[in-house]
C-alpha cells in the first residue's frame, strides 16, 4: 500500500475515488489499519473518551497527544496520519497554534494537524500554512466545543447554519486547508459543501455524497461498548470476540486445559531437592 500524499486529497476528489479514514490511539491499532486499505488515521482527541475513559475531549492536553501519535507513526509507515489538535492548544493565537503544530509534527512525524473551528480560525489557518504546515479542517459537530453547540446534537440543520457551514468551508479553503472533515449534518448540506468546495469533504455522519467517510475505529469494529450513534455501523463485533477470547482462556485455567504440552517448555531438569 502506498502512502497517500497531501496532493492525493484533491486529485481522488477530482477523480471521484472515495477513501477511508480511521482513528487509531496506538501501535498495535496503527499496525491493522496500515494492514487494512483504509488510506487515512486520525490520532483523534476523542482518545480522551474511547481510551481514557472521560466524558469529553476537553482536558487532554498537547503532551497527552503526542504521546499517541508517536507510536501510531511507527505502526504505519505506508499510511497518511493525522495528528489532531487538543482543544487549548490553538484557541490563543495564531503564534500559539504554529508553536503547538510545530511541536505534534516535529515530536511524532505525522503528516499534517487537524483543528476544530470555522471562519474564525481562518486567520490562524492561514499562518500556519504560510507557516508551512499542513492542515485539516473540522467543523459541522466539533466536540471540543459541543457544550457551546448544545451538546452532541446534528449541525446545519437550518437554512441559516447551512449558509454558516457553506461560509466555514469556504474561509477553510481560501485559508489553505487541504481537506475537511464534517461531522454530523444533515446529508444535502453535507453534498452542498462538497460541491462549494475543491478540497475534500471528510463526512462523520455527513451521509453519503462526500468524499470520503470517517469513523472512530473502536466504533466500526464494536469495541467501545459506552455508546452508539446513529452513523456508526458495526462491521465486525470485536468486542464480543474479545470477551470470547477472554472467558475461553478463563475457562482453560480453571479447568487446567491450558496450558499444555504446546504452551511448556518440556525440557526434563534434575530438580535439586531444596524443598
Ligand atoms: O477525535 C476524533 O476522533 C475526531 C473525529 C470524530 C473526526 O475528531
Ligand atoms: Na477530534
Amino acid at each position: 500500500k502506498r502512502k497517500m500524499s497531501i496532493a492525493d486529497f484533491k486529485d481522488y476528489k477530482k477523480r471521484g475515488q472515495k477513501f477511508a479514514y480511521v482513528t487509531a490511539y496506538d501501535y498495535t491499532m496503527a499496525s491493522i489499519v496500515n494492514e487494512s486499505d483504509c488510506e487515512v488515521i486520525l490520532v483523534g482527541d476523542s482518545l480522551a473518551m474511547v481510551m481514557l475513559g472521560r466524558k469529553t475531549t476537553v482536558g487532554i492536553t498537547l503532551d497527552d497527544m503526542i504521546h499517541h501519535i508517536k507510536p501510531v507513526v511507527l505502526g504505519a509507515p505506508n499510511t497518511f496520519v493525522v495528528g489532531d489538535m487538543p482543544f487549548g492548544s490553538y484557541n490563543i493565537s495564531a503564534e500559539q497554534a504554529i508553536a503547538s503544530a510545530n511541536r505534534i509534527l516535529m515530536e511524532t512525524n505525522c503528516d499534517c494537524v487537524k483543528l476544530e473551528g470555522g471562519v474564525e480560525y481562518k486567520d490562524t489557518i492561514a499562518a500556519m500554512v504560510k507557516a508551512g504546515i499542513p492542515v485539516m479542517g473540522h467543523i459541522g459537530l466539533t466536540p471540543q466545543t459541543a457544550t457551546s453547540l448544545g451538546g452532541f446534537r446534528v449541525q446545519g440543520g437550518t437554512p441559516e447554519s447551512a449558509k454558516k457551514l457553506i461560509e466555514d468551508a469556504k474561509a477553510l479553503e481560501a485559508a489553505g486547508a487541504f481537506s475537511i472533515v464534517v461531522e454530523c449534518v444533515p446529508s444535502v448540506v453535507a453534498a452542498a459543501l462538497s460541491k462549494a468546495v475543491e478540497i475534500p469533504i471528510l463526512g462523520i455522519g455527513a451521509g453519503p455524497d462526500v468524499d470520503c467517510q470517517v469513523l472512530v475505529t473502536q466504533d466500526m469494529l464494536d469495541m467501545y461498548g459506552d455508546f452508539k450513534p446513529k452513523f456508526v455501523k458495526h462491521f465486525a463485533h470485536i468486542r464480543k470476540a474479545m470477551v470470547d477470547g477472554l472467558n475461553a482462556f478463563h475457562e482453560e485455567t480453571v479447568s487446567g486445559v491450558f496450558p499444555s504440552e504446546e504452551y511448556s517448555f518440556n525440557k526434563n531438569v534434575d530438580i535439586p531437592r531444596l524443598y
